[in-house]
C-alpha cells in the first residue's frame, strides 16, 4: 500500500475541506487541484499524477455539477461512480477526494454567477449557459480548497481557456495547468462519455482524430485555408457515419475564430455525434509550421 492510500481522505462539506486547506497552506504546504465530475479514466488520472509530481497535496473534486447541463442534457444518466474513483485516485498519488452533494454545494440556488465573454461561442453556442455553469462551480472550487495549482485537459480546450482567463482577470491566486489530451489507441480522445457508444459507434468515432490529423498534415505541406481544412475533417467523420455539430479554427491564445487563412498559432474545435453521443475534441495547428 503506498503512503497516500493509507491516510486518503473523502471529504463531504465544503467547510471541512476550507478549513483543512487553510492548515495545509499554513503548513507552507502547496495544494494541486483536479477538478472532474468522476467517472474516471486514464485522461483524468494524467491530471491526478501531473498534480501529485509537483504539490505536496493533491484534492481531487468529483461533483456532477448540476448547474452546467442543459435541462436535455444527460445529467441523470451521467455515470457515477465514487468508490471506484476514490481507489483510482488513491493509487495514483491523490491525497483527498472532494465529495460534495448538490445541497452541499448549492444550499440555496446561486444569485452570483461567474460569465465569459465567449460563452456563446464555439461548444458554448449549442449549450446555453454551460459556461457559466463551469465557470461558477470551479471558481467556488477554489475558493474551497485554495489550490496554488490546478489542472484542466486541453481537450476541453474552451473550458480551459475560460478558467484560465477566469483566473487571471479576477486575480485568483491560482496557477491554471493544462495537460495535453490522452487517446485510446484508436486515436479517440477518452471521456466519461465514451461509454455510451457502442462498440461499432466507438469505431467510428476514430475518425475524429483521422480526420484532424489529416487536416494537419496538408496544413504542414501548405494547405492554409480554413474551409479546406474543415472540409477533409468534416469529410472524414461524416463518412464514418458522424454528423458535425460545429468545426471551427480559433486563435490558440485567445480563440479569436480563424474566417479564412491560418497565420499563427491556432486551434481546431469540434463537436460531433456518433448515434446519440455528443463528443468533443480539439488539435493544434502550429505557426510556423
Ligand atoms: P470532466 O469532464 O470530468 O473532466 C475533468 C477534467 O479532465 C477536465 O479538465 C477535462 O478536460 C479533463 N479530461 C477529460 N478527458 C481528458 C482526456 N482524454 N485527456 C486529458 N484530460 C481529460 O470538465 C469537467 O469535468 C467539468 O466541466 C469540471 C471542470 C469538473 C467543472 O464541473
Amino acid at each position: 500500500m503506498r503512503k497516500n492510500e493509507k491516510n486518503f481522505k473523502i471529504i463531504r462539506s465544503p467547510l471541512a475541506l476550507q478549513r483543512l486547506s487553510k492548515k495545509i497552506l499554513a503548513q507552507g504546504k502547496s495544494i494541486g487541484l483536479v477538478p472532474t465530475m468522476g467517472a474516471l479514466h486514464k485522461g483524468h488520472i494524467s491530471l491526478v499524477k501531473k498534480s501529485a509530481k509537483s504539490n505536496d497535496v493533491t484534492i481531487v473534486s468529483v461533483f456532477v455539477n448540476p448547474v452546467q447541463f442543459g435541462a436535455n442534457e444527460d445529467f441523470a444518466k451521467y455515470p457515477r461512480r465514487l468508490q471506484t474513483d476514490a481507489k483510482l485516485c488513491a493509487e495514483s498519488g491523490a491525497d483527498i477526494i472532494f465529495a460534495p452533494s448538490s445541497k452541499d454545494m448549492y444550499p440555496a440556488p446561486l444569485q452570483t454567477y461567474v460569465r465569459s465573454a465567449i460563452e456563446n461561442m464555439y461548444c458554448g453556442a449549442y449549450r446555453p449557459g454551460h459556461f457559466t455553469g463551469v465557470l461558477s462551480v470551479v471558481a467556488k472550487l477554489f475558493n474551497i480548497a485554495l489550490p496554488s495549482n490546478a489542472y484542466f485537459g486541453e481537450k476541453d480546450f474552451q473550458q480551459l481557456h475560460v478558467i484560465r482567463k477566469m483566473a487571471y482577470d479576477l486575480n485568483f491566486p491560482v496557477k491554471v495547468i493544462g495537460a495535453k489530451t490522452i487517446r485510446e489507441k484508436s486515436g479517440l480522445a477518452m471521456s466519461s462519455r465514451n461509454e455510451y457508444m457502442s462498440c461499432e459507434e466507438r469505431v467510428a468515432a476514430s475518425s475524429i482524430y483521422a480526420g484532424m490529423q489529416e487536416a494537419k498534415k496538408m496544413y504542414k505541406q501548405g494547405v492554409n485555408s480554413v474551409a479546406k481544412l474543415k472540409k477533409i475533417i468534416s469529410e472524414k467523420i461524416e463518412e464514418a457515419g458522424g454528423k458535425i455539430q460545429y468545426i471551427e479554427m480559433a486563435n490558440k491564445n485567445d480563440l479569436v475564430p480563424v474566417k479564412t487563412k491560418i497565420s499563427k498559432a491556432a486551434v481546431i474545435l469540434l463537436a460531433c455525434y456518433f448515434g446519440k453521443t455528443r463528443l468533443i475534441d480539439c488539435d493544434f495547428l502550429y505557426y510556423p509550421r
